[in-house]
């Protein structure tokens, strides 16, 4: 338990250059469409929900990797500009940084292709080098843009010590280990619970996906619904927070921007309900604005709409 007053995250995740472009529709496979202006923006998953821990108020570390190139050190003095401890995020040399190709359509969604480059070098000997951040932290945020046995090792380092472990299982796998289960909540979008559980189609019934998933291990069940809001199963309850009308202009990152805030919240020790409460404000917040990290949103922002 972190002795400060402001509570403390320590994220373990990915780290992106976002390679963006806009276009009318995402084109089908096999088709080319003419889209309109690129731009490079700050991303991935880990560092996207850092820069939103930050901006939300609470003291934040970042493990994760990057290459030796121009991408890598933009993105680290971003999140360093952004407050982010990134004492524990390494460079490996002879390997790209973390690129995601994005095409954003005119409604807002995007269709991702993540090449995970030097994402794909932490070891689970990178999480223990940062054992210190574990011990000053509250709650610990992962995702699945890292090697799986450095998901799972850093699940385990939580338990060693005491601090909640939100798993945002992102892109989820097709045949989850139960390793990842382990984690105190787990936190899915509802194509990501279907694979999880290996069922197509259980997500139309909210309840019955939280409580699959709940069955497998997991403490705790925040599912996300995007524009429906969320699902959480906590203390053995299902209760539906609706979702917050916005104007989409980019859905990129939304998913981040909430399991970042409901971290946070976790950390400030926050029942699970209003916890998810104050998530769902923030995912809503990121859809108003273009690209990852600059669509996050700062704790004024989410008071005010909530
Ligand atoms: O969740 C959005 C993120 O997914 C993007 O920033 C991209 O980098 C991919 O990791």
């Amino acid at each position: 338990m972190a002795l400060s007053d402001r509570p403390c995250v320590v994220v373990v995740g990915s780290i992106n250059m976002d390679l963006v472009a806009r276009s009318d529709r995402v084109p089908a496979p096999g088709e080319t469409v003419l889209g309109g202006d690129f731009q490079t923006i700050p991303g991935g998953k880990g560092a996207n929900q850092a820069v939103a821990v930050a901006r939300l108020g609470a003291r934040c570390s970042m493990i994760g990797r990057i290459g030796d190139d121009a991408f890598g050190k933009r993105m680290v003095a971003g999140l360093s500009e952004d407050g982010v401890n990134t004492d524990h995020i390494l460079t490996t040399p002879g390997i790209a940084s973390g690129v995601a190709l994005i095409v954003v359509d005119a409604s807002g969604q995007n269709a991702i292709c993540v090449a995970s480059g030097a994402n794909y070098a932490v070891t689970p000997a990178d999480v223990n080098a940062a054992e210190d951040a574990f011990a000053a932290a509250d709650v610990c945020l992962v995702q699945l843009e890292l090697p799986l046995p450095t998901v799972i090792h850093a699940l385990r380092v939580c338990r060693r010590h005491n601090v909640e472990a939100i798993l945002d299982p992102a892109p989820a796998p097709a045949n989850p280990t139960p390793d990842l289960f382990k984690a105190d909540i787990l936190s899915p979008n509802e194509s990501e619970a279907e694979m999880l559980l290996g069922s197509p189609g259980l997500s139309h019934d909210s309840e019955a996906t939280a409580r699959a998933l709940a069955a497998k291990g997991a403490r705790e069940v925040v599912l996300k619904l995007s524009g429906r809001g969320a699902g959480v199963l906590a203390d053995g309850k299902f209760e539906l927070i609706p979702g917050r009308p916005v104007d989409v202009v980019d859905s990129t990152a939304a998913g981040d921007a909430f399991t970042a805030a409901l971290a946070v919240a976790r950390a400030r020790h926050r029942p699970l309900v209003e916890a998810t409460r104050f998530a769902n404000a923030a995912g809503a917040l990121a859809c108003t604005k273009f690209g990852a990290q600059p669509s996050m949103p700062t704790a004024k922002e989410v008071s005010a709409l909530l």
